[in-house]
């Protein structure tokens, strides 16, 4: 007997230029379950019809002078300005190269909201008066410069998506995902024992549940002094 029911626990509305790039990544796996349960939901804006000019531009040349081009305000807070006749939104988040760095902590942090916005960069980046009148947050995946903020918001989408109860099934529980209690996850192995002569380690086949998670603890240890050391500091 099913005694509760899932219901929707978030809505992410992404704006972009290039609405097409979502169309795979966030149309399979869990993405993909946790829309058809409804869980989530996702909105993809296309920027280009809040333009307010003939040519339909969303960029122009920055004030000053310099290379490369800056995404226009007009459009950006239109979309932003008709989001906000439907639904009111915990952050407005930019992705940019020079936001706050996104680690699991911030996705726990995101994933309790209700509606969020996420907004992609293009160019030399967007009208800073944006960033500082209808910006809550900003966030970099990482010291790297992408294209464009597109496959940065599928990140977060993604990270946050699979932490919302009900998204995963239990034997994939994100809570014993890498990082949740800042320690990497520890090794796996699945069938054969034995490959090639390459062995599974014997506790894992002991059968003994608080010794296979001692085992698991101490790898987890070993993976993170060697892999991150600065997560057990
Ligand atoms: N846009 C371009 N590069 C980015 C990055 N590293 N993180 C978030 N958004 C970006």
């Amino acid at each position: 007997m099913v005694l509760w029911k899932f219901t929707l626990v978030m809505r992410i509305d992404i704006i972009t230029c290039l609405p097409e790039l979502f169309d795979g990544p966030m149309n399979h796996s869990i993405v993909k379950r946790a829309q058809k349960k409804g869980l989530i939901e996702l909105y993809i804006h296309d920027l280009r019809p809040f333009t307010i000019n003939k040519q339909k531009s969303i960029d122009d040349y920055a004030y000053g002078g310099g290379a490369g081009m800056v995404m226009m305000i007009e459009p950006i807070d239109r979309c932003i300005n008709e989001l906000k006749k439907h639904s009111t939104y915990d952050e407005i988040i930019f992705m940019t190269p020079d936001g706050d760095e996104l680690n699991q902590s911030t996705c726990n942090q995101l994933s309790l909201n209700k509606n969020i916005i996420l907004l992609c960069g293009h160019y030399k980046g967007i009208d800073q008066r944006i960033r500082d009148h209808l910006i809550t947050r900003e966030i970099s995946i990482g010291d790297y410069v992408l294209s464009g903020g597109e496959l940065a918001a599928m990140v977060v989408a993604d990270s946050l998506i699979r932490l919302i109860p009900g998204v995963l099934n239990d034997e994939s529980s994100a809570l014993t995902d890498s990082f949740q209690d800042n320690l990497l996850a520890p090794p796996v192995y699945t069938r054969p024992a034995v490959y090639k002569g390459w062995e599974v380690p014997k506790i894992l086949l002991s059968g003994n549940e608080v010794l296979i998670n001692d085992w698991r603890h101490e790898e987890s240890i070993k993976r993170t002094k060697e892999k991150r050391p600065h997560l057990l500091d």
